[in-house]
Order: structure tokens, then sequence, then C-alpha cells
């Protein structure tokens, strides 16, 4: 997603509210006008999120297809409940989307900064380009008062950065606010997180600021989300590290798994036994394929980056490992794709179920299934893919696998069937009558979610990672 200024006025959806050049300090106290610019997963959720609170709102992208598409109803992307939602909002009359930035920055008095920040091409660190053009053609269209939020990842020292970069672009006379609210959302939940957070972090806010924000977020705060009042970098870094922890807790779990293989133990059983220390928790203790997306990978790695920039060798070396555990997750499965086959996959017949990064998305950003599934069709296997949502988005990424429209068709005379996302229709499905289907009844569950005692006895050959003892 990509943030670029364009000139001309083209507000779009259900009655387009007309910008105003000033507006009373009065009037902004009642109820602020809220931009989002950037529409993608975190964006398009965070304006129907803040439209539903009963704000006017206006998302901005310079992605035209997009802001059409939002305008007419449509999400660009799945994500369960927001489709419903987007259209209620329009229907209201208090969501509108344009790609006009200036339009957005004349008229709205709390803007909300959810623009990308991927990993860049030629190394480890996040490419901020989106979030500096988002942030200073706010700035510099500014007419009235207002306070910039931006909830995009982004490493530790880029918000004070931004700060400077902007100071000359606002206006002489306007009071600018910059501070940064960190989103935690998860795909597939987005609706949900946005809605209902586990918390609210605002980082570098003055007491005015604090206040509008915990009038934006009165919702939530009164159902008890816990509001976090922190400095700039230490809301830049409750976010990174955020993920870091979970992706840590993935890794630390996979390396468990390796042990588990060794020495004849189910890492299944034994995350359940972990998750029963509060301490602890169950949650991101699945052990398999290991983590994916659009957010986990890159933002170990801009820690990782960040870390070593800063003299923190330690926390890089840390995210170095989570990382090598994690891919080495993918190099496993596809080893034993081959040993399955006999040595080789060439001209094998391989099913792989599941393309998304994780299931209830089509994301298939970085996703371990699509990688696994590429690597066995370079080793000359023919390859079949089937997911339930991401099949378009997968294709689009790597146009020479084939892929199914089912199951069924999915494991048509298979030598081995791969379950790489755990999605709801492969674990519900009849053992005994996939069986039938395939060449060789021979599965190997990635993601640890079927059970190998129903899966042995209906014929199949079963391995899992870390499930030696099952
Ligand atoms: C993540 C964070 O959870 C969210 O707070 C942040 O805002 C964005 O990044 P998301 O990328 O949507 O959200 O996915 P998440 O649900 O965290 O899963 C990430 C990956 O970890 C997936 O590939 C998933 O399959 C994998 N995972 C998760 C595991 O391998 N094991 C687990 O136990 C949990």
């Amino acid at each position: 997603m990509s943030t670029q200024e364009s000139t001309a006025p083209t507000t779009t959806g259900a009655r387009a509210p007309r910008p105003r050049a000033a507006r009373s300090r009065a009037a902004r106290e009642k109820a602020p006008r809220i931009s989002v610019i950037g529409t993608g997963y975190l964006g398009a959720t965070h304006a129907v999120a803040m439209s539903t609170l009963g704000f006017e709102v206006m998302g901005v992208d310079t992605d035209r297809s997009k802001v059409d598409a939002l305008a007419l109803g449509k999400v660009p992307f799945y994500e369960p409940g927001l489709d419903e939602l987007l259209a209620e909002q329009l229907e209201s009359g208090r969501l509108t989307f344009t790609a006009d930035l200036s339009r957005a920055a004349g008229w709205a008095d709390v803007h909300f900064v959810c623009v990308g920040t991927p990993q860049r091409r030629t190394s480890h660190a996040a490419d901020l380009r989106y979030v500096e053009a988002a942030v200073s053609g706010v700035a510099q269209h500014l007419t009235h008062d207002a306070l910039i939020v931006g909830k995009s990842t982004v490493p530790v020292g880029t918000a004070a950065r931004l700060r400077g970069m902007i100071q000359p672009l606002v206006r002489p006379g306007l009071d600018v606010e910059l501070v940064w609210n960190p989103e935690f959302l998860r795909e597939g939940k987005a609706v949900h997180d946005t809605l209902h957070p586990d918390r609210i972090v605002v980082g570098g806010a003055s007491q005015p600021a604090e206040q509008l924000l915990r009038r934006v977020y009165a919702q939530p705060l009164s159902e008890g989300t816990p509001f976090v009042a922190a400095d700039l970098p230490t809301a830049e870094l409750v976010k990174v590290s955020a993920n870091a922890f979970l992706a840590t807790k993935i890794s630390f779990i996979n390396a468990i798994a390796g042990v588990c293989d060794k020495a004849g133990a189910d890492v299944t059983v034994l995350a359940d036994a972990l998750g029963h220390d509060t301490r602890i928790g169950r949650q991101f203790l699945d052990a398999g394929l290991g983590f994916g997306g659009g957010c986990l990978p890159k933002d170990i790695r801009a820690l990782m980056h960040r870390a070593r920039e800063l003299g923190a060798d330690r926390a890089a070396s840390l995210m170095q490992e989570v990382d090598e555990i994690n891919m080495a997750q993918r190099e496993r499965v596809i080893a034993m794709a081959l040993e399955a086959c006999g040595g080789s996959v060439l001209n094998r017949r391989v099913a792989v179920l599941g393309a998304a990064f994780k299931p209830r998305t089509d994301d298939v950003r970085d996703s371990p299934a699509l990688n696994v599934a590429a690597a066995l069709h370079l080793r000359g296997a023919q390859v079949s893919v089937y997911d339930p949502v991401a099949g378009d988005p997968a294709r689009r990424t790597y146009p020479t696998l084939a892929y199914a429209t089912s199951v069924d068709e999915c494991v048509e005379d298979a030598d081995v069937v791969l379950v790489l996302t755990e999605w709801d229709d492969f674990l519900r499905s009849d053992p005994a009558e996939l069986a039938s289907r395939t060449a060789t009844p021979r599965i190997i569950d990635a993601r640890g979610r079927l059970d190998p005692v129903t899966w042995r006895a209906a014929g199949w050959e079963f391995t899992g990672l870390g499930r030696a003892a099952a």
C-alpha cells in the first residue's frame, strides 16, 4: 500500500461530507472528525470501526481501485465481518473514502496513519517511505489544528524523527501534535480486535492530545480496556516487542517440538500441559510450520536491524535465532515430504492443503504454506494447492502451481498430502473418504491439528512435527 498525494478532489461514497477550512476548537471538542490514511487490513478496519463508534470518518488511499471498491461497499481483502460493517457504515453516511489526501487534511481533526511499513528489499530494515509520505502529506495540507496519530508499526525512534520532519511543513500558527498509538489487531479477528482491544497504548501525547484520544476511544475504555500512556519510543517499542514475544513463543515451542521428535514425546500434549500454567498460557504454543504473514516476520527482522543499530546486540541475536528456528520449520516439512516419497518428489503428486499464512484470511504474504508448495514444485513435484479463500492471491503469487477448487480435487491421486494451514474444512475432512481418493494415503500434518489415531485407523500413514509419540 502506498501513500502519495493526489490533487484531484476525488471523494467517493455515500453522502460525502463537504470539507471545511477551519473548525472551532469547541466544535472539535464535541466530536472530532477522523481521517484514516491507508486502507489496507489495518486502515480499512480502523476506518470502519471509528465510524461504528459514531464518528464521521474519511478513509484515504492513493490506490484508486481500493478507494472505489470501499466506497461501493467492497472490502478488497477477506476479513470476516468487515463487509457487513462497511455496508452499514456507508449507509449511515458517516463513512467516506477519498484518494485526495489534501481534502482529508483540510477536513479532519484527528488523522490516523495506517500505511504499511514493509521490509526493504535490500535489508532487514523497515521501509518507511509510505509513513513519511503520509505524515508529511497531511502536515503540509492542514488548515486547522490537528492531531496526527501514527498506528503503523515503526522502528523505535521513527516518531521523533517524523516530528522534526513535519515541523517546517505545518502552516505557521497551527497547533499540530504527532503521537504514536500502535495497533495490535490480528487478521481474521480485525474487527473484534479494533473495537475491543486488549489495551490502548498512546505515546508522546500532551494532556489535550490524550484527552482527545480518550474521547475517540471512549467506548472501549468504558468496557475496561486499559489505557497505557507512554513516551514516544516506549509506545513504538511496545508493538514491536509484542510481536517479537509472540514470534519467540512460537519458535520456542517449535524448538521443543524438535526435542520431542528425538525423545519420542508429543508436543501437542506438552503444549497443553504448559498452557495450564497461567504464567505461560496456551496461546501461541502451536508447534508446526511456524509463523508467516505481513507482520511477525518483517517486524522481528526490523527489530533485529534496529537493535543492532542501537548496539543492543543480545536482542538482535535472540531475534536472529527466532527467525532461524522459524525458517527451519519450512525446510523440515520439505524434507519430510521428500522422505515420504522415498527421497525425491520428482513427478510425484503432492497435495497441499492451505495457501494463506493462517486460517480465516486470504493473506499469502510470506506464507509458509506457499513457500513449501513452491519449493516442492521446484524439486519437480506436481503440486496441487487448495485454500478455501486464498486461491486467487496464491495464484497471483505463484502462477506455476496448480490450484484445486476443493479438498477432494486437491488430493486426487496424491502421493502425499500436506496440511499446511489449519482451515476448519481440512480438520473436518473424513479420513476414510479422503484416503480412497489418493494414490497413497500418506499425510503430513504440519499444523499439529489432526488426531493421528483416527487418521491411522482410516489407513493413513501419518507424520507430524514433534509428534513422535503420537
Ligand atoms: C500478528 C499479531 O498477532 C498482531 O497482534 C499484530 O498486530 C500483527 O501481527 P497476524 O499477523 O494477523 O497478527 O497473525 P497471528 O495470528 O499473530 O499469527 C502469526 C503467524 O503465527 C501465523 O502464520 C500463524 O500460523 C503462526 N502461529 C500462531 C503459529 O505457528 N503457532 C501459534 O501457536 C500461533
